[in-house]
């Protein structure tokens, strides 16, 4: 991992590609951007004052760089936007979950007719939803900016990895917006493909999409408890037709722990009729747990869940996000009897739309991590945060575009105000990943860099 950086190194060669650009600029922008130049130049010398190394020095400069390249979501400076880059100096305490949907013609930033790998049930606009204002929102965290997704940036830091997403549905939603996004800079269509042939259908409990130049594959585990589910043990009453195995892991989680980065999710299926009702139990050792609630139960797995990535899980490796509960929106009623969220066209922009019943689902996973007494590994989690930021979003849902353009918009009677359109939601969900997953990145390849200094 650690980079042998000469001055023939392509990234330090970036940094001299920077001052040519200033020179193409017009005077005054360019009296500032050497300035600016300047100022870098300056503060790199007196790190090499305190460290007297030059491959810190040229560390930061790698870092300048690349920062250099980014854009930022944002307005620019001439728009009076005075945020900092959230990966800038200065921006690496903001919190991007604290912050407003802001409208933004410049999204969405595909079109669900160019990606191939949409199913068909999130294709909302081809499926003859007539407004399409839900996927022109952008998120705007508070105090500062974005990085605006670059999907090459992203597959070279993905290169020769494996990027992971595992939990329920709403996860295969959250992971074919990215494969969307990620695809949306690659022309050579033949170059992406699911390993196995496979097609893209929600009926695929694991598919596995590679993006061949870059040698990564970017997945997904259908597994909506995160625990094991399997069969009943020999001895119990009839009603007992599966249980949930609350201490342990999924049987995939073999399969995925030594990705490279691995987005979780759960939560949609912690109810009573996606357990009791159906005759699904919770169990703990041998033992069938008859009076546990569905809470206490979600509230053990998710013990389980982190116990097992402390122990099974090399987080010098791995970078993990636990993606927090996306909400519903379904008025008067459910799925099942009528509840609806067709013709909402607007955001519920300032408010949190979080219902106060059955309110475990939102704050389970943040409960737990903040009383866990093992806080290195708490730190080493990335949560994407996004419960309360989604709740606003009633505009963004299915409702009655799930089924393909032949089949004509479903019964008024079935909407799907759970999963999202594509493009929509998960886009911004994505964007917040890259932003966290490039923040780690930095830091890994900053600490590589000055891991040399000690040999
Ligand atoms: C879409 O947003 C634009 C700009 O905010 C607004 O003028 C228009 O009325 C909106 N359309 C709908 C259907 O809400
Ligand atoms: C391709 O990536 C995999 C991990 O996803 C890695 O094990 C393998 O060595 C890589 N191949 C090459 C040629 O780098
Ligand atoms: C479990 O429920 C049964 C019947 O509802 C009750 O009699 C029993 O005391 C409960 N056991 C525990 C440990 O709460
Ligand atoms: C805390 O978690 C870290 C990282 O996963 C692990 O190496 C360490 O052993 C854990 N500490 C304790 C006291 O369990
Ligand atoms: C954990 O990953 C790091 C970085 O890839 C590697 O150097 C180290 O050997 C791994 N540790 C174990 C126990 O596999
Ligand atoms: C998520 O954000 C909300 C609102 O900002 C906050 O109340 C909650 O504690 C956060 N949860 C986690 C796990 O960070
Ligand atoms: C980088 O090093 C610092 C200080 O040694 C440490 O606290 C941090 O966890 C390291 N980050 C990574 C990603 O290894």
């Amino acid at each position: 991992m650690v980079k042998n950086l000469s001055p023939r190194d392509p990234e330090i060669v970036s940094d001299w590609e920077v001052l040519k650009k200033i020179n193409r600029l017009k005077p005054q922008e360019r009296s500032f951007s050497i300035l600016g130049f300047f100022v870098v130049t300056v503060f790199g010398v007196l790190c090499c004052c305190f460290y007297l190394d030059y491959r810190v020095v040229a560390g930061l400069f790698r870092h300048g760089g690349l920062l250099q390249k980014l854009q930022w979501t944002g307005f620019d400076v001439s728009g009076g936007d005075e945020r900092v880059g959230f990966l800038e100096i200065g921006g690496e305490r903001c919190d991007l979950f604290n912050g407003e949907w802001v409208w933004d013609e410049r999204y969405p930033l595909y079109q669900s007719k160019d990606c191939r790998f949409l199913d068909e049930g999130f294709r909302c606009s081809e499926n003859g939803r007539p407004d399409s204002n839900y996927s022109n929102w952008r998120w705007q965290p508070k105090s500062c900016n974005l990085p605006r997704f670059d999907a090459k940036e992203m597959l070279e830091k993905l290169r020769n990895r494996r990027l992971v997403f595992v939990g329920d549905s709403i996860g295969r939603n959250q992971w074919e917006s990215l494969l969307c996004l990620l695809s949306s800079a690659i022309p050579n269509e033949d170059s992406i493909y699911e390993v196995n042939g496979n097609p893209i259908t929600k009926h695929n409990g694991f598919l596995a999409i590679k993006f061949r130049d870059f040698n990564c594959t970017v997945e997904y585990y259908r597994a909506p408890f995160l625990v094991l589910q399997s069969r009943a043990p020999a001895i119990v009453p009839r009603k007992v037709k599966m249980t949930l195995k609350l201490d342990q892991m999924d049987w995939s989680s073999a399969k995925w722990k030594d990705a490279d980065v691995i987005v979780l999710n759960t939560g949609h299926w912690w109810n009573f009729e996606k357990t009791i009702r159906g005759g699904c139990y919770f169990q703990e050792g041998e033992e069938v747990k008859f009076n546990m609630s569905v809470e206490n139960a979600y509230r053990r797995s998710i013990m389980t869940l982190i116990d097992w990535i402390g122990r099974e899980v090399n987080m010098s490796k791995t970078q993990i996000f636990f993606r927090t509960y996306a909400p519903v929106h379904f008025r008067s009623g459910d799925w099942r009897n009528g509840g609806s969220c067709h013709l909402e066209t607007q955001p519920e922009l300032g408010s949190s739309l979080l219902p106060s019943q059955s309110s475990y689902q939102f704050s389970i996973v943040g409960d737990i991590l903040q009383l866990h007494p093992n806080k290195s590994l708490v730190m080493g989690l990335d949560v994407l945060n996004v419960t309360h930021m989604t709740s606003q979003r009633k505009d963004g849902h299915l409702s009655l575009y799930y089924l393909g353009p032949k089949a004509g918009p479903a019964p008024l009677h079935r909407q799907d105000c759970s999963h999202w359109c594509l493009p929509g939601v998960p886009d911004v969900w994505n964007e917040l990943l890259y932003a966290l997953f490039l923040k780690r990145e930095f830091a890994r390849t900053q600490n590589a860099t000055v891991s040399t200094q000690k040999t």
